[in-house]
């Protein structure tokens, strides 16, 4: 047992990964150094059961994740269509459910309907460009923001954007809705495609005991 290697997790820091925590304690997988919310620490140890976790920004988890810097990520599907990082996808964990969408002023619907020219806002310049690309095949300009894309629209910037809606509210209170809807998302376990084989069964078994809990979750 003690030469088995450390198996790490990278993690998405803020709300994905408490709830990453919380479902971790449920298989035995605790983490108490963690929980302290002053640290400024970046890497926790679990050295019983041999394991890391550091927290990063969730575009930078399929980065660790496939270059081997960890074994294991969790972080949310629409960072994992952006970034087309190599890695398995293995477990959609079910948390952190919300959709990717097209939305805009109710006006803007009609743009989408003629393959018309627009300029479409987003912190998801991949995503938005594989959906006009190549499912609506309509020539876009894409505009790369960082944050607020709601702005887009309201100030002229661009004619619809492309972001996530959780609860649209959002969107409502700026005037803008859903125009069209580019697919589901939520949080996502990958896993490094070489540690996948090297480290099998311990690997397996996390994502065992995990399937197990989010079914007995979904069945209550
Ligand atoms: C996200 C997203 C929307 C908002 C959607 O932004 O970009 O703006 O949440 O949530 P809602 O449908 O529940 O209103 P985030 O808070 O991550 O900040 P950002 O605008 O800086 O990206």
């Amino acid at each position: 047992m003690s030469d088995e290697k450390y198996l790490t997790f990278a993690l998405g820091k803020g709300r994905l990964a408490e709830k990453t925590l919380e479902l971790m304690e449920k298989i035995g997988i605790t983490c108490t150094e963690m929980k302290d919310k002053g640290t400024r620490k970046l890497i926790f140890v679990n050295d019983d059961l041999k394991l890391k976790f550091f927290l990063a920004k969730g575009p930078d988890v399929p980065t660790y994740v496939e270059y081997g810097a960890a074994d294991i990520g969790v972080v949310g599907k629409d960072t994992l269509l952006e970034e087309q990082r190599r890695a398995y996808e293995v477990l959609d964990l079910g948390f952190g459910k919300c959709r990717m969408c097209v939305c805009g002023p109710a006006k803007a619907r009609e743009l989408l309907q003629h393959h018309e020219m627009i300029r479409v806002a987003s912190k998801y310049p991949v995503i938005a460009k594989d959906y006009f690309y190549n499912k609506k095949h309509q020539t876009v300009d894409i505009i790369k923001l960082n944050g607020s894309v709601e702005l887009g629209p309201i100030v002229g910037l661009s004619d619809v954007i492309v972001d996530i809606v959780e609860t649209g509210s959002t969107l409502r209170e700026n005037g803008l809705e859903v125009l069209e809807e580019i697919c589901p998302l939520s949080a996502r376990m990958i896993v490094n495609q070489v540690s996948m084989q090297m480290e099998a069964k311990r690997i397996n078994e996390i994502i065992s005991k995990l399937k197990e809990v989010l079914n007995m979750e979904k069945n209550s």
